[in-house]
């Protein structure tokens, strides 16, 4: 599971009938497989690109398309309208946006709009030509200024031929959005900044020590303050993952770029994390040319990078947080209580890395959290993105003491 605010949820999701009407579909997959609980509503019109049975079966819930049906004994449409924790309409037409925004009412989808008091995403996919049309832009204003959420939707060519905006965007984008309208804004105002990645420690124009971090930890963390309303800053080294949206991401190679980026940002952060894999030695001389196999030995000094981590506790104020990472291989609790202490930390996520599905490129964790005066969190096996709600979770708890001890 991905994100861990959807599990248990109800959302209505309204079809229309558009050329992407069929990724409904995946959209009810992926929304299934995050334990929501999807309820779909069908206008006739996307009945002609994909079949209520079919939404039926993926679903597991029965598909409305008719307003007035005699077989059922409840004002189906109002009670529809009233279950949803958010509606969302995947594909929306420019048809339905036009509807929604002047209050019409004329079929099952239409009518729950109006009736809805939840929060309502609209995904429109549509010809460029329709999207860009001044009567579409004119409602999608109205619909914002109202309250709902629009997601834009993506430019490239769409199945017309034509080129521009208004291609579907990719699930996980509608899945993030729909996470991000669920999550209460705890952390709004709060600026937070978080490290992630490995560093690269070069030794001539193309070799480097490094480490396997992948950065997803990090990564996730920022994704979970961003979700919560933090500003956030995200200093990386080199990785390969997609920033969570949102985040302003800064790109680092070295550990000694990683120190000057985090120490120009940190004095102005509410919240410090650092969960990159700093590494803790360089090369004393880097070549300027690449090393030729000439030598049969090579030997490279190494000399000792900043502690990042360390000058940020050394310099930290009260009402900040600060949060550090220890990756031990042996004596866990012992080695991050060190940590902790040297380094001035409200607390430390240790995790034992020789754990099967633990640390480094894995996408779970198993962790325990240490707190000073010896108190110990264990947090089982789970996905990184569980486990970073978790440290967030903590993140709160402690600024809000800090906050009660002013
Ligand atoms: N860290 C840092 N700067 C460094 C090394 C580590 O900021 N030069 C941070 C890491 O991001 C992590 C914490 O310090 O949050 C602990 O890192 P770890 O590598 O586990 O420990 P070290 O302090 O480097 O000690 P050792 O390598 O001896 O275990």
């Amino acid at each position: 599971m991905k994100w861990p605010i959807l599990k248990g949820k109800t959302l209505v999701l309204g079809i229309t009938g558009s050329i992407a009407t069929y990724r409904a579909a995946d959209l009810t997959r992926a929304l299934k497989k995050e334990g929501v609980d999807v309820h779909i509503v069908m206008t006739k019109n996307s009945c002609q690109f994909i079949t209520p049975l079919t939404m039926q079966v993926l679903s597991e819930n029965p598909v409305r398309v008719e307003l007035f049906d005699l077989k059922s004994e409840e004002i189906g449409h109002i009670a529809t309208a009233r279950m949803a924790d958010v509606l969302v309409v995947a594909p929306a037409t420019a048809n339905i946006m036009a509807k929604a925004a002047h209050g019409i009412a004329d079929d099952y989808l239409s009518t729950i709009l109006l009736a809805a008091t939840s929060p309502v995403l609209f995904c429109p996919a549509m010809n460029p030509a329709m999207y860009h049309h001044p009567a579409t832009q004119e409602n999608i204003r109205i619909l914002k200024n109202r309250g709902n959420f629009v997601l834009e939707p993506e430019a490239g060519s769409v199945v017309c031929g034509e080129e521009g905006k208004g291609r579907f965007p990719p699930i996980e984008r509608i899945i993030h959005e729909i996470a991000y309208i669920l999550t209460p804004k705890t952390l709004k105002g709060k600026k937070v900044l978080i490290s992630a990645g490995p560093t690269r420690e070069f030794f001539d124009p193309v070799r480097f020590i490094s480490n396997p971090s992948s950065g997803k930890m990090g990564f996730a963390l920022a994704g979970v303050a961003c979700l919560r309303g933090a500003a956030v800053h995200l200093v990386s080294g080199p990785v390969t993952l997609e920033p969570p949206p949102g985040v302003q991401v800064y790109n680092v190679v070295s550990a000694k770029d990683m120190y000057d980026a985090v120490m120009s940002l940190a004095p102005n952060m509410d919240v410090i994390i650092m969960a990159a894999a700093v590494g803790d030695y360089r090369p004393e001389k880097v070549m300027s040319s690449k090393i030729k196999k000439k030598l049969s030995k090579v030997e490279i000094s190494l000399v000792q990078n900043p502690d990042i981590l360390a000058s940020i506790g050394a310099n930290k104020r009260d009402n900040q947080v600060v949060v550090g990472f220890a990756a031990e291989t042996d004596n866990l609790l012992e080695n991050a209580e060190k940590k902790l202490r040297k380094k001035r930390l409200d607390f430390i996520v240790a995790n034992d890395v020789t754990k099967p599905g633990c640390g480094f490129f894995y996408d779970t964790n198993q962790v325990k959290i240490l707190m000073p005066g010896g108190k110990v969190e264990e947090v089982p096996r789970m996905s990184k993105q569980e486990v970073a709600d978790k440290i967030i979770d903590l993140v709160e708890k402690t600024l809000k003491s800090k906050k009660s001890d002013e």
